[in-house]
C-alpha cells in the first residue's frame, strides 16, 4: 500500500492508502469524498476530474490529445488539472498530493 493526499470538496487533507498499478481515479472512487467516474476511466466524461499539487504535476507523463480536449470543455480547468483516470499509480507518485474537482 502506498500514500496518497487526497484533498476533498471541503479543503479537507486525507492520507489514504492506495494501491499501485491501478490508475489514481480506480483508488479515488471508492471513497466517500472520492471521484464519480461515470465513464468507467474511457476519458469520456471527466468526472475524475483532479488538480495535481505544483510539486507533482511535472512528475507525471503529459496527457495524451484526449484528456486534454476534455479537459478544454472544463470551466473548473486549472493548469495543473488531469483526469484521474488517465494516470497509473506507481511506486514512484508516493505521497502525490491531488485535490478533487468539483463536478460541472
Ligand atoms: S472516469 Fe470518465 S474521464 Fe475519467
Amino acid at each position: 500500500m502506498t500514500l496518497l493526499r487526497v484533498i476533498d470538496l471541503d479543503g479537507t487533507e486525507h492520507e489514504v492508502e492506495g494501491r499501485t498499478g491501478i490508475t489514481l481515479m480506480e483508488n479515488l472512487r471508492d471513497l466517500d469524498y472520492g471521484v464519480a467516474a461515470v465513464c468507467g476511466g474511457m476519458c469520456a466524461c471527466a468526472t475524475c476530474h483532479v488538480y495535481v499539487d505544483a510539486e507533482w504535476v511535472g512528475r507525471l507523463a503529459a496527457p495524451h490529445s484526449d484528456e486534454t480536449d476534455l479537459l478544454g470543455d472544463l470551466a473548473t480547468r486549472r493548469a495543473n488539472s488531469r483526469l484521474s483516470c488517465q494516470i497509473k499509480f506507481t511506486p514512484e507518485l508516493a505521497g502525490i498530493k491531488i485535490e478533487i474537482a468539483a463536478d460541472e
